[in-house]
């Protein structure tokens, strides 16, 4: 059986490098592919009025079955876009992502057994408070072992040629055996 990618693609920009770079990973990745675009969806912070309708368990199970996940965001303000972190509240369904075990830690439910993150900065980049974060949560919390980061940093420096460091990183990706 084919195996399923997610792509969460939290990018904002029409334009965007972190976009065009997960692009070129998930087209070395193959397998069936599935795309969440968090700009195009009504997601909501939580409360006590939420809507917990249908549509954010069916988010989480498309999160725990797949069998790889592609993350791209760009570096924002040290971490990540708001709307990534929207998404992860929405996913997070306790019994469906994870469990909690007798004493109390977290027990994750999640299939798959690599999460890469794809990010561009504007200058260098810190991984704490982004993929640091996220390799956390998704090793102690959904059971997700590997995390990889693929990033591409200075884009923004004056001196520095974007466009070539974006073309660096997609060809060191296509040079890679992903399949
Ligand atoms: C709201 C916002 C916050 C940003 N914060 C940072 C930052 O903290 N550090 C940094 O190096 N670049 C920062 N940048 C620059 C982006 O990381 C950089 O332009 C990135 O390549 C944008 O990705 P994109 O081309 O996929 O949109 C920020 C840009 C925006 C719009």
């Amino acid at each position: 059986m084919e195996k399923k990618v997610l792509y969460i693609n939290a990018c904002a920009r029409s334009e965007s490098r972190t976009d065009r770079i997960a692009r070129a990973l998930l087209e070395r990745l193959g397998g069936l592919q599935e795309e969440v675009k968090l700009a195009e969806m009504d997601l909501q912070p939580l409360s006590e009025e939420a809507d917990y309708t249908d549509a954010m368990f069916d988010l989480a199970r498309q999160f725990q079955q797949a069998d790889e996940i592609v993350i791209a965001a760009p570096y924002w303000d040290l971490s990540f876009p708001a709307i990534l972190k929207l998404y992860l509240e929405n996913i997070y369904v306790t019994g469906l992502v994870s469990e909690y075990t007798e004493t109390g830690r977290s027990h994750g439910l999640c299939l798959a057994g690599k999460l890469w993150y794809v990010t561009t900065a504007g200058g260098s980049y810190l991984s704490d408070f982004s993929c640091q974060y996220l390799h956390t949560l998704a090793a102690e919390y959904f059971g997700i072992p590997e995390t990889e980061l693929i990033c591409a940093e200075m884009l923004d420096v004056e001196g520095f040629d974007a466009d070539n460091l974006v073309a660096q990183q997609i060809g060191q990706i296509q040079k890679r055996k992903l399949l």
